[in-house]
């Protein structure tokens, strides 16, 4: 057998070679940090916000939805008040609904057991609804200054990278390995910068693809970098590939009104509104199973379309689907039930609209009214 360096248990950093690589990481942090609004506060519940829709959400999309978050709820009380409908509205777009309820029972449970703040112990902060050891890791460092470590995707990559580990990204084995190097990495002091520094250099330089390793502060001591496998490593984990459903879509409008759908709760975008919508077949489901419960296989209220051209044709992934959608036009007569509602234009800003209504709404030719 050939020798090889990369392995999944490489050796760990000597005390020596972690004070480097802190030392070097911090002073590029300090240089090259992101002046973001969530690194200009020290407020737990503020920085759980910011660390809630940053999973999944890129910086660039969050910062607007970070700042009219907390304008309008300032603290774990006020949204812990809150209507869930106002809440979903205002995380309408960043998608991944069930990140904003967890927020809010997280806020509850602040309120009622921690007199309103985020706990200052991992245990504690553990039993909140929606935080998992990374986000406990990020408020505790971030806010508190506590020596907790964190591993994210951005942490996954440059550790798997710096230190070699050859392994498949999100497997159990190279996330096992990622928390066991950050919690041997992660310093008394500066904890918290030292965690943003972690995230900012997978974020800005140790890249998924085009990395700048010349720009990195790490670049010498790199294992990828030595042997060549930098843009190998971490291993992509295999997709399976995303289903095909068709769904059609009703445009209803009564003056300056349109009708809209609520999707009910316990369903996937629970809360949300779109327009009416049903499913005309998905890959891989039989007869009678509809679009994997995303959908109805009827219109909903007793709704109808009517004939006439399609008002448009998008495609929209979600979850594991790839969506093609036809949008037609439609009428209310007969309508029934509760989960339908008319809005105006101007009431959709502030709705919480899933993201194909929004799209489908935005490539509309006569919406909102007085643009045609
Ligand atoms: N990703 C999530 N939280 C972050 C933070 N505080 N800094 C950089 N990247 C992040």
């Amino acid at each position: 057998m050939t020798a090889v360096t990369t392995s999944l248990f490489p050796a760990l950093p000597s005390p020596a070679r972690a004070a480097r690589l802190r030392t070097r990481l911090l002073q590029w942090y300090g240089e090259n940090a992101r002046d973001l609004p969530w690194r200009r506060t020290s407020d737990a519940y503020a920085i759980l916000v910011s660390e809630a829709m940053l999973q999944q959400t890129q910086v660039a999309t969050v910062v607007d939805y970070y700042r009219r978050f907390l304008k309008a709820f300032p603290d774990a009380r006020s949204l812990a008040d809150a209507k869930e409908e106002d809440v979903l509205a205002l995380w309408s777009g960043l998608g991944y609904y069930r990140r904003a309820r967890s927020l809010q029972s997280a806020a509850r449970v602040m309120v009622t057991e921690h007199a309103g703040h985020f706990p200052g112990e991992e245990e504690a902060a553990l039993d909140l609804p929606g935080v998992g050891r990374y986000t406990a890791g990020a408020v505790l460092s971030i806010a508190y200054g506590l020596p907790q470590a964190l591993v994210d995707g951005n942490v996954e990559r440059v550790f798997s990278r710096f230190f070699g580990l050859d392994g498949v990204s999100g497997s159990r084995e190279l996330v096992a390995q990622c928390w066991e190097l950050a919690e041997l990495l992660v310093p008394q002091k500066r904890a918290g910068d030292w965690n943003q520094a972690l995230m900012e250099l997978g974020a800005l330089i140790c890249t998924p693809r085009q990395t700048d390793c010349a720009e990195c502060p790490l670049k010498r001591s790199c294992q990828a970098r030595k042997e060549g496998r930098v843009s190998e490593l971490p291993r992509p984990k295999v997709r399976a590939p995303a289903k095909a459903m068709e769904v059609e879509m009703l445009f209803i409008r009564r003056g300056p009104r349109i009708l809209l759908e609520q999707r009910a709760d316990g369903q996937a975008l629970g809360g949300l509104w779109q327009l009416p919508t049903r499913a005309i077949g998905s890959e891989g489901e039989g007869e009678g199973e509809g679009a994997s419960g995303l959908f109805a296989e009827e219109w909903p209220g007793g709704l109808g379309a009517e004939d006439g051209p399609d008002l448009g044709r998008l495609r929209h992934g979600i979850m594991r689907f790839s969506i093609r959608a036809r949008l037609r036009p439609g009428t209310a007569r007969g309508r029934k039930g509760s989960a339908l509602a008319w809005f105006e234009a101007e009431q959709l800003e502030s709705l919480g609209l899933t993201a194909m209504a929004r799209k489908a709404l935005a490539g509309l030719k006569d919406w909102p009214p007085g643009t045609d």
